[in-house]
Formats: structure tokens, sequence, C-alpha cells
């Protein structure tokens, strides 16, 4: 059989300038970077058996429109500057030297490995994405253990651990929380214990950190993100399940994730927690279902109700159909998912018991279920309304990577959709003009993979239509990748 493109080690570090075919908007003078399993064998013969444990690998791409101030034709000088490069983790320098012990879903635990990977150094495989805390770039993973980054030069800058009083734990939230209107960046923990919590904290802008509130959980839930509005942050436990009992057992066991349980009886549990005071509002129980990313989150109705949006899976098994020996096989089951709204009238929550709260009522309503992954929002809309949604389109059911790009329309339920001809989609991020008006107006980024061209393609898509503006050629194959962000103060360096 074939083996499905895009699940390949890729070894090469390499900086290349690229030029540009189409042209870059003059305001795209950022850079993208973004994380991925860049490796999945290793020098020793031993190679990893789940998509999320390939070594991380950071890719920096620095728009340079040029200056086309007295040009009338457009287009000319612009150019990418590329760099990929490993994130220097102890598992890679374990990975490089034959002593790799596993990670998420690779290799058994013993009761010593387990103890050791939680307590004393966390996972730091940070494969995820790359957020800025303060003035530190960090790369993450789901641990409390980031790995700092240089962010011109994509060297690893030494961990970056949870400082100041604030709990922590020893799983995280990959994904972190952006307040645009406050700058607070904030991130979920779970601490196991007789009883186990999750910890909400924040840091500022300038990098303090400090505590929210926390909730209790008698079995901890395996949740990759959350969601953020103004005044709440909403935590979505998903009735997969880790019984720390049993994870402190000694003796051999699967490894990490083969350690929670498809509990569908127990329902989603949404926690709604007041961001000033830290108390729970509501916490109601809703059907049993499974999702790694919130897209967005906001409030309706001055503050009463909490509207987010999610991708949703429906059970578990999606972790299963991304061993590497299934995607490779192109037997991805059930990993497309289905946008959708869901919202919590908190008015009858906060009415009838100021903390109990467990008889919200929940709403749900499909936005899109055409087969998606990795959905996002513009960053301007974070914690206030949105309008769209972008994502990778799967067929379903699922026989191959992403297609196409699908932009999609909350309002409307319209659906826009970009494809290349056969190249196969990473994670879609809009990038918002800075004095654009419309929801829309800006640039969405995402890597192609070419497998006839045996390359990756960076592509600027129009925000509004989808169109194709430019497109960037890259010196390899990319090996397909999870996150990204922008930034917007990482510019190209001048023309001499
Ligand atoms: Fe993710």
């Amino acid at each position: 059989m074939v083996s499905h493109a895009g699940f390949h080690s890729l070894h090469e570090e390499t900086t290349a300038s690229i030029p540009v075919r189409g042209d870059l908007p003059a305001w795209l003078r950022g850079s993208l970077i973004r994380n991925g399993p860049g490796a999945f064998s290793f020098p020793d013969g031993s190679d990893v058996d789940h998509w999320f444990d390939g070594l991380a690998m950071l890719y920096r791409f620095t728009f340079d429109p040029g200056d086309r101030a007295d040009s009338v034709s457009g287009g000319d000088g612009d150019a990418v500057h590329y760099r990929n490069r490993f994130l220097r983790s102890d598992a890679y320098d374990a990975a490089t030297s034959g002593e790799f012990e596993g990670g998420f879903a690779t290799g058994e635990t013993t009761l010593r490995s387990r103890l050791a990977t939680f307590l004393a150094e966390p996972y730091d495989n940070a494969n995820i994405v790359t957020e800025r805390i303060g003035d530190e770039y960090v790369a993450l993973t789901e641990s409390p253990r980031g790995v700092g980054v240089d962010p011109n030069t994509l060297a690893t800058a030494g961990h970056v651990d949870r400082e100041g009083d604030a709990p922590s734990g020893q799983l995280s939230c990959a994904h972190f929380k952006r307040d645009p209107a406050t700058g607070a960046l904030v991130t979920v923990d779970t601490e196991f214990g007789r009883t186990s919590r999750y910890h909400v904290t924040a840091w500022t802008r300038d990098g303090e950190r400090r505590h929210v509130g926390s909730v209790d959980t008698d079995e901890p839930a395996y949740m990759h993100s959350f969601a953020l509005t103004p005044r709440y942050v909403v935590l979505t436990e998903f009735p997969l399940r880790l019984d720390p009992r049993r994870f402190l057992k000694p003796g051999r066991q699967p490894p990490f994730i083969e350690q929670f349980e498809w509990e569908p009886d127990r329902g989603t549990r949404i926690v709604v927690l007041d961001r000033t005071t830290g108390d729970v509002v509501a916490d109601p129980t809703t059907d049993p279902f499974f999702g790694f990313h919130h897209v967005n989150a906001f409030e309706r109705d001055g503050g009463t109700e909490v509207v987010f949006d999610l991708e949703t899976i429906p059970d578990a098994t999606a972790i299963d159909s991304l061993y590497l020996e299934n995607v490779r096989a192109g037997e991805m089951g059930t990993m497309a998912g289905r946008i959708e709204r869901f919202t919590v009238d908190l008015g009858s929550a906060i009415g009838a018991n100021r903390y109990g709260g467990g008889d919200a009522a929940v709403s749900r309503e499909r936005l899109f279920d055409g087969g998606s992954a990795l959905p996002t929002a513009s960053p301007a809309r974070w914690c206030r309304s949105h309008r769209y949604v972008y994502a990778m389109g799967m067929d379903t059911p699922v026989t191959e990577w992403a297609r196409r790009v699908v932009k999609v329309d909350a309002e409307t339920d319209a659906v826009r959709t970009f494809d290349d001809g056969g190249d196969y989609f990473g994670e879609p991020l809009f990038v918002p003009a800075p004095d654009g008006e419309a929801e829309d107006d800006g640039v969405v980024v995402t890597v192609a993979l070419d497998v006839d061209a045996g390359r990756s393609r960076l592509l600027v898509l129009d925000g509004e239509t989808l169109s194709l503006r430019a497109r960037a050629t890259l010196p390899h194959a990319v090996p397909f990748d999870f996150h990204g962000r922008y930034f917007p103060e990482l510019r190209a360096k001048p023309a001499e």
C-alpha cells in the first residue's frame, strides 16, 4: 500500500529567501511561526507510534512585500524568508541519542517513568504551538513545561516553567487563550491528586502570572483547549477521563493517552467560571461528545449568555485514528469534525443559584458538518462575536488528508471553498488587515503539500473570497503540522 503523504520525517534544517508568485499585501510584514511533528524516526532506528509524538519542528515564514511604492505593476520583489529548525528539547536529545522512552501515545510506561515524566521533568516535546508570554516566545505542549525559542533564529532558549504563586499541575491545555482587550493570556492546568483540580491562571501583558480560579473534579478529563470571553472561562469536560488511582498503581501500563477511558454515560460537563471572582457560575452537563479545538467564544444579551464554537467529534476514537500506521494507510476514521455553536443560558443558572448553576440551559446548533479540522477565527475577534470560521475541509468518511480550505459564515451558513487541484492543506490562519473594516478584510495563510512536486507551498489567500493571492514554494515537503501564530512584530529586516 502506498503510504499517505505528509507523515514523513523531515530531517533537513534550512533557511531560504523565496520569491513570491502573486503579490503580498503591503501591510503583511510580520512572521508566521508554525509548530508540528517534524520527525517520527530516529538515528538508532527507533520510531514513534503516533502522529502527536513526532519531534517538534518549528517553521518561520517572514513576509517581505518589498517596496512597491513606485511600482504600478505590483509583485516585484516580494519574498518570504523561510527557516525550519528542530526544537532542542530534552525529548529531542533523548530521541537522537537512543534514549527515547515514549511520549503521548508511544511506548509502555512504568510507574517510575510516569512519575518522572509528570513530576520531575515534564514532557517537553513542544510540537503544538508557539505563544508569546510577556516578551518571551514559548513552544508549548500538554505539560506545563514550555520551551523558550529565539523568534528570529528559532534557536532553543531553555525551559519556561510556570512561575509565581499561582497553582499549576501536571497536565496542561496546549492552547492558551488571549483576551485582546487586556492582553491577558489565560491557561488551564490539571493537578492530579486525591481531589484533582483544574487551575485557571493568567499572565498579564507584562508576563506576571496570577490565579483566576480552580475547579474540583473526581476524574480529570483530557482537554486540549478551552473557551474564553471577557468575563468567563469555559471548560468542556469531555467524558474521556483518567482515574488518578490507576495512574499511580505500580507496574507497566500503556502510554499516557491510553490511560484515559471513554465514559459516555457521564456526558460532557460545561463549567463556566467567572474570571474576576473565580466562582463557578454554571456547570451544566450535556450530551457526550469529544473535541480538541474551541474556535472562539463571546457573551450575548448583557452577559447572560455565553456562546462558544467548538469543533466536535463524536467520541475519542479520533485519537486512535491518528496512530501513524492508520494515517499512513489512509485510515483516518473519525478524525473529521463538525463546527458547532453552544449557548449556555447563565440567566437561569444565576437566577436559580449563584454557585450551583447545574440547571443552566445549553443549546447546540450546527454551523458546518461537511468535515473539518483545525478551525480558527480572526484574532481580531477573539472574545468578541465572530462571523467567520476558517478550517481545513475533509471528506467524510475520511480517506485522506484535507483537500480544501473552507470559510464558514455563521450568519448565513454559506461556505466558501479553496482547493488547488490536489494539494493537501494545513491549518488556515486569518491575518486581519491592520486598518480593515470588515471582519474578513485580510488574508488567510496556510501551508499546502504538493505531492507531485515533492514540495510544500506557503499560500496567501484573500480573506473575503478565498481566492489565491500569492504563493511561495518551499525547498522541501513539510510534514503535516499542527498550529501557527502570526506575530506582526517579527518583521522582515529592511533591505540593505
Ligand atoms: Fe491543537
